[in-house]
Formats: structure tokens, sequence, C-alpha cells
């Protein structure tokens, strides 16, 4: 089978979980394309490359790859072999990551890697219905408005709304330029919607159309 589903979506969008249960359900693995990035991030922070000089991070993965994983109890991110996953999720991650992935040959990197992989899955990402699997059979867009975002972040990290409202605003304008919905895409506007009846509303089309 050689099913691809994809979601993208901006930060705290709840693509990642969406995905996830998508995939559960249908049996097939899912894959975050931000872990990739991440990963990248971790290579040049631990190898004091300079985050914007995208020749020195080419070169850094040249001698340093990152891989990604995907397994049935999540992805795993190696990087020189070794799995860094844990350590993906910080604020010294989060505050390069968006200068990283903004250069057009760490994409191509990350292209190329997801490409490797073995369909059937459904990947999660900005650009995965666009750029990178613009031929996938399915395809979505998941939006939701800088508040909501914001008041499930805070009640995942137990953090202060405002706070984390202008962190998201932030971060939506850097990655603003690698956030290409794909024109056939399904956008689902998930604002008023918990996380059961998005993950419903994407199986239900798949299975409509499937
Ligand atoms: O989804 P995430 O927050 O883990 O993604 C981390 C960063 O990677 C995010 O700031 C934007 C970037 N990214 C990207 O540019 N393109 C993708 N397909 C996925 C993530």
């Amino acid at each position: 089978m050689s099913l691809i589903i994809t979601i993208d979506g901006p930060s705290a969008s709840g693509k990642t979980s969406v995905a996830r249960r998508v995939a559960a359900a249908l049996g097939v693995p899912f894959v975050s394309s931000g872990l990739l990035y991440r990963g990248i991030a971790y290579q040049v922070l631990r190898y004091h490359t300079s985050p914007t000089d995208a020749r020195a991070v080419l070169d850094l993965l040249r001698a340093h790859p990152v891989r990604l994983e995907p397994r049935p109890e999540g992805n795993r991110v190696l990087a020189n072999g070794e799995d860094v996953t844990a350590q993906l999720h910080t604020s010294a991650v989060d505050a390069v990551v968006s200068t990283v992935a903004r250069h057009p040959e760490v994409r191509a990197y990350v292209k190329a890697r997801l490409a490797e992989l073995e369909p059937p899955f459904v990947v999660e990402g900005r650009d995965m219905g666009s750029a990178v699997f613009p031929g996938a059979r399915f395809k979505f867009y998941l939006t939701a408005s800088p508040r909501v975002r914001a008041q499930r972040r805070a009640r995942e990290r137990g953090e202060d709304v405002a706070a984390i409202e202008a962190a998201l605003r932030a971060r939506d304008e850097a990655d603003k330029a690698q956030s290409q919905p794909a024109p056939d895409a399904v956008w689902i506007d998930t604002s008023a919607m918990d996380l059961e009846e998005v993950v419903r509303a994407v199986l239900e089309r798949v299975r409509t159309y499937g």
C-alpha cells in the first residue's frame, strides 16, 4: 500500500497529536518532519555551528548525519547514530530551529531523508502536502486561533497563556515562509473542536474517499 496522508499546520495546532492518532487508527507509522529539523538544530548547537551559515550546516550534516526512524512506539532521531530524541524539545533547540529550517539546502536534506521512508505513513509538518509529498493521497491543513493554541499548550505545560501566545506568534512569524499549505489540502479549523473530533473528521474523509 503506498498511502501517504499529510497533516500540516502551525505550532500547537494539534497536528502531532492528530497525526499520531490517525496513524494508530489506520495501523500505519506516524512520521514527524519537525523532529528531523529539531535533530539538525541539535547538531548545530552541539558542534557550535552558526545556524545562519547554510554551507556550514550542510558540511556538518555531511560529517554528522541526522536520521529519522519511525517506530510503533514513536519517532526516534539518530544523530551520529546516537538516539537524541529526548533532547529535542528544549528551549535551546526551539530558539535556533526556525533559523536552521529556513535554508533551502537544509529543507532539501530533510526532503531527501523523508523520501527514503517506505509508505504507508501519516506525516506531519509545515509543507508536507505542498513541497515534500505533493502526490499524497490525502492532505490536511489544521488551523486554530493563536489564543486557542496558546490555551492548549498552557494546559499541557502548566505555563502562562499570555507568554505562550506571544512566543507562538513569534514562531508563526519565523516559520511563515516555510509554512505552505497545499492548494488541494482540506482545511480544518480546530478552534472549537477537541482532539477526538478532529481525528474523527480526518478519518471520515480518509474512509469515505479511500
Ligand atoms: O513541528 P515542530 O514545532 O516540532 O517543528 C519544529 C520547527 O521545524 C518549526 O519551528 C518549524 C520547522 N519545520 C519546518 O520548517 N518544516 C516542517 N515541515 C516541519 C517543521
